[in-house]
């Protein structure tokens, strides 16, 4: 009998579909997937493909966005509960009115929010180019920075500006205690600590380098350390271990009863959704024209800031 892994590559050329995974799925979809990457990499990749169906290994604002970025193909996603604390720490309705106070202000917002924030914001960015597009602004320019106040409070300080931020944050990265990583630290003496901005600032001041999931692996790669505590999802730890076989990783407890940092969205997805998923070519990502529209302009216009 054939392997989900042989099926989805016969399904994947019959129907020239594409897979996109980013870093925190489970290691053997990251494995079967066309593309692994970071979301500023996955939007880029969502723009360019030629095929014409797209899985999308991730959750659902990545999903949502590969579809606005091709609204006449069909983007799948696994599991359509698979969601994201930061993005619903932003209700449409609320982070309007929010917006109605600041009539001067140009709305930047992390890749991390529903299809509506995105049709409110001026232009999007990941963490991996937040620091470029909000130094595309003039210093004097007003800037509302939604959803995550811990990667809108570190561009802050990296920037000197003075954004306002809305009170949103992820619930993996938010909870990564600083006792955690000190003990960590003393424990593993000349590790360097790598963290995602999404952490809070407290882990970000003891960190020896901050950046985008692909920014962390490309550290860990390029470093002459051989030992890594590594702040952000586990499903990061499969790439930097095949990418660095030698090298050693620990992953920063979120708390003394759990030693493991798993996006409880992120796993939902598996090997047999993804199978299934392609061959009935659904769930599938719908959305209206006119959400479409207004929300492409921004993504747009990050894609061309990032080029
Ligand atoms: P990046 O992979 O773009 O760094 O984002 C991490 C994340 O939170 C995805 O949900
Ligand atoms: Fe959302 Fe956090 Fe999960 Fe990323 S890790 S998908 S920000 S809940």
């Amino acid at each position: 009998m054939k392997s989900f892994v042989e099926k989805l590559e016969a399904l994947k050329k019959e129907k020239n579909a594409v897979i996109l995974a980013h870093f925190y799925q489970v290691p053997e979809i990251q494995d079967i997937a066309d593309y692994v990457g970071d979301s500023l990499g996955l939007s880029q990749q969502a723009l360019n493909t030629k095929a014409e169906i797209i899985l999308f290994a991730g959750v659902h604002f990545m999903a949502e966005t590969a579809k606005i970025l091709n609204p006449a193909k069909k983007v799948l996603l696994p599991d359509l509960n698979a969601g994201c604390s930061l993005a619903d720490s932003c209700p449409p309705e609320e982070f309007r009115k929010f917006r109605e106070h600041y009539p001067d202000h140009v709305v930047i917002s992390y890749i991390n929010c529903s299809a509506q924030i995105k049709t409110m914001s001026d232009v999007i960015c990941t963490s991996g180019n937040a620091l470029k597009i909000v130094e595309s602004f003039p210093k004097e320019q007003p800037i509302i920075f939604a959803p995550d106040k811990n990667l809108g409070g570190y561009i802050n300080a990296q920037t000197g500006r003075n954004m306002v931020l809305w009170n949103g944050s992820c619930e993996v990265h938010d909870i990564i205690k600083a006792e955690a990583v000190i003990r960590l630290k003393t424990e593993n003496p000349g590790a360097m600590l790598i963290a995602h901005p999404e952490c809070k600032a407290v882990i970000l001041e003891l960190a020896d380098f901050i950046g985008s999931t692909t920014a962390l692996l490309n550290y860990t790669g390029k470093s002459n350390a051989k030992k890594f505590i590594v702040a952000t999802e586990t499903g990061i730890l499969h790439q930097m271990r095949k990418n660095s076989p030698e090298k050693e990783f620990v992953i920063v407890p979120t708390d003394e009863h759990c030693s493991c940092n798993d996006c409880p969205y992120m796993k939902m997805n598996t090997l047999e959704k993804v199978y299934n998923c392609l061959l009935h070519e659904q769930p599938e990502i719908k959305l209206s024209k006119s959400v479409i529209e207004k929300a492409n302009k921004p993504i747009l216009r990050m894609l061309k800031l990032s080029e």
